[in-house]
């Protein structure tokens, strides 16, 4: 399978702090990973570091994507490659409409992403201030829209589903899978690759998962198959699980 993510070794820090103490994971083409841990980990700084947001600082290791070293590149030039994420707490942005955002940064796909935004539920938020007021589920649908316009071939997800009601995960469930999935070829099964953060496991129902990792203080503290992990969790919780002293790293 080809690698399409790698990540080596890598210590990030903010505010002063180390947060990532050496973490190691890869992600392959056409892969969904999940990744478990406790809150406070640093899942989310992970997934922050590997989108390249500035308010993270990597002091050593590495990020391969698609075999090219993009540890010191910019947000925009990773997104450009390909990268794209799902923020567990986006920013409200304040003076820019949603529907603006998706025509600017989709010149190709914009319209076509817009004129399907009743599909999202989103029609009547095209005219609003980014995120300014919505609900919890109204944020998410906003950043899937956004996603479905970039069209990534790398998904970063940070709890597509928590906070958000039933009907609304059935909707996200359904959107993130056409995401990884080529709705075009449905006989091609899923080309784009994920890195999945999520604590109940609901999100796999729809997207399937190849590979689980769990993150404990900073670092990977082991990797499996992600229902087995997922039991492990629910039955032990983060402590000692079996899966941990199976195939600790
Ligand atoms: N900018 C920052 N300044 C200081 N500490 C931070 C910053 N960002 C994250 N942290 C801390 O890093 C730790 C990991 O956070 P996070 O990656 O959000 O964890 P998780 O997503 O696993 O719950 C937390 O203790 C959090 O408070
Ligand atoms: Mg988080």
């Amino acid at each position: 399978m080809t690698e399409m993510l790698s990540v080596v070794d890598l210590h990030a820090e903010a505010g002063g702090r180390e947060i990532l103490k050496g973490v190691d994971l890869t992600v392959d083409q056409g892969e969904t990973c999940v990744l478990f841990g406790p809150n406070g980990s640093g899942k989310s700084t992970l997934m922050s570091t590997i989108m390249g947001y500035s308010n993270i600082t990597v002091t050593s290791g590495q990020i391969i994507f698609k075999g090219k070293d993009i540890t010191d590149m910019p947000v925009d030039e990773r997104a450009k490659l390909g990268i794209g994420m799902m923020m567990q707490r986006p920013p409200n942005i304040y003076g820019v409409k949603l529907g603006d955002l998706i025509r600017v940064a989709s010149p190709q796909n914009g319209e076509a992403v817009l004129a399907d935004a009743d599909k999202f539920k989103m029609s009547g938020f095209l005219d609003r201030e980014i995120n300014v007021g919505f609900s919890g589920g109204e944020i998410k649908r906003s950043e899937l829209l956004q996603l479905t316009a970039q069209k990534p071939e790398f998904i970063l997800l940070d709890e597509p589903e928590s906070g958000v009601d039933l009907e609304n995960i059935d909707l996200i469930g359904n959107k993130v899978h056409d995401l990884l999935y080529d709705s075009a070829c449905p006989g091609r099964g899923r080309h784009v690759s994920s890195l999945v953060i999520t604590h109940t496991g609901q999100i796999m129902d729809y997207i399937g998962a190849d590979k689980g990792y769990v993150m404990k203080n900073g670092r990977i503290q082991c990797r499996g198959n992600p229902l087995e992990l997922l039991k492990e969790i629910k039955k032990n919780g983060y402590g000692e699980c079996d899966a941990c002293r199976m195939i600790r790293l």
